[in-house]
């Protein structure tokens, strides 16, 4: 079944959505770039030179030299970036929105000042929808749950994972490694939080989906991780943003996300060091930095929400949803340090059994149990919830403390 869109029903009309948004992402990018007085000289100096120097596709630039707003909407143009476009040929709004309807600048003028377009026979297409055949659709098979501590990436890219400091940590994803090499899902949609890199404090998105083809390893203030680019599913992307947000979640979406080690890692602990990685990622980023962060039961939601979208893509994807960070860990203050092996384990048990229940703990008990950095673990609700709800095999099952300032948890669940 393919998404709701009755939107596509009213005639005239492209709704700007996140299929939209994707495909014009550089042509809207381009037009921003309008708004500065310089760039505007050199675009007038030379379009076709200055449209050279942006990845968009020969179509888009075609649009835009023959300024056919049409064409350019059409290719994922949003009219509010547009009209940069005609700003800087110095039309007004109406002379582009007139451009767009067959009429003269005169007829159309002459339309507005006697009322304006009427709404009737401008309400549907009224065309008869055709029976489309159901492929298999997407589903989601797994869910990974684990840390993410950073000196985990830095053991195995520095080649340290048989130190004995490290060998016990690393033991616990041997097990982990030879299940998901044995049956690799397609896609998967990986939770993870952002830690002050690709989100500063002048942009906070409590839930961040990942639409890009690509997203580069960040660099965290000690190069970049030398690990693979990180490929994207931006069609499932962007149908699950279209899912989730008409179910009420409200999804910032991100074409362009340099990933950090909450993503990096947990793709390392499983795959190890290939060459490149054997699937595809979406990643899905949530605030746990700066409060309020978000609710485990809105997060326990968002996965049920998720679910729902997956399973309504049209293609037989196998699709895993992880959720990373925790388990118990402080990083900050006097009370650094802190584990608590008790909460963690009751947390893997509950997560297992009663994951509803489990979401109705307040955030304070995760701090005041978990230490203040063990709330990254809400985030793992979200794959929880990401599971159907008959209950889960448990493939594997892992605790170990410590890595750095960290107890490491894991846990993969299947669906029967
Ligand atoms: C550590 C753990 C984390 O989850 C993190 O994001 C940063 C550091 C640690 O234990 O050092
Ligand atoms: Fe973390």
């Amino acid at each position: 079944m393919a998404l709701a869109k009755p939107y596509k029903d009213v005639p005239g009309t492209t709704i700007f959505d996140a299929e939209q948004s994707r495909l014009g992402y550089h042509l809207n990018q381009f037009c921003m770039s309008l708004m500065k007085a310089e760039n505007r000289a050199r675009f007038k100096a030379d379009e076709r030179v200055y449209l050279d120097a942006w990845p968009m596709s020969e179509a888009q630039k075609e649009a835009v030299l023959a300024r056919d707003l049409n064409r350019c909407i059409a290719l994922g143009g949003n009219i509010y970036f547009l009209a940069k476009i005609g700003a800087t040929d110095g039309k007004s709004f109406q002379q582009m929105a007139g451009s767009m309807t067959g009429l003269s600048e005169d007829d159309y003028r002459a339309m507005m000042i006697a009322g304006g377009r009427a709404i009737e026979g401008n309400r549907t297409r009224g065309e008869v929808s055709e029976a489309t055949p159901t492929p298999d659709q997407a589903k989601v098979t797994a869910s990974v749950y684990t840390s993410h501590v950073p000196a985990i990436g830095v053991a195995i890219d520095q080649g340290k994972t048989g130190d004995p400091y490290w060998q016990p940590v690393f033991a616990g994803y041997e097990a982990s490694k030879a299940w998901i090499k044995a049956d690799p899902p397609d896609v998967i949609v990986l939770v993870y939080n952002d830690h002050a890199t690709a989100f500063s404090l002048d942009l906070i998105p409590t839930f961040a989906i990942g639409c890009a083809a690509q997203f580069q390893p960040a660099d965290e203030g000690w190069g970049p991780r030398q690990v693979p680019v990180v490929q994207g599913h931006p069609e499932l992307a962007a149908h699950i943003a279209q899912s989730v947000i008409a179910d009420d979640f409200d999804l910032t979406i991100a074409n362009k996300l340099d990933v950090d080690h909450g993503l990096t890692v947990p793709l390392s602990l499983l795959f190890g060091q290939p060459a490149a990685w054997p699937c595809k990622v979406i990643p899905l980023a949530v605030n746990v930095v700066q409060y309020p962060v978000p609710s485990g039961r809105r997060c326990y939601q968002l996965g049920q929400a998720i679910r729902k979208a997956i399973e309504s893509f049209d293609a037989p994807l196998k699709v895993q949803v992880w959720g990373t960070g925790g388990m118990s860990h402080q990083l900050q203050g006097a009370r650094a340090g802190l584990i608590n092996r008790d909460f963690d384990n009751a947390f893997l048990d509950q997560l297992i059994a009663d994951p509803a229940t489990l979401a109705q703990m307040p955030h304070i008990d995760y701090v005041r149990e978990a230490g203040s950095e063990g709330i990254e673990l809400v985030m793992w609700l979200i794959a929880r919830g990401a599971m159907s709800d008959a209950p889960p095999r448990v493939v594997h099952r892992f605790y170990h403390v410590p890595a750095s300032n960290t107890a490491v948890g894991h846990l993969i669940l299947e669906n029967t």
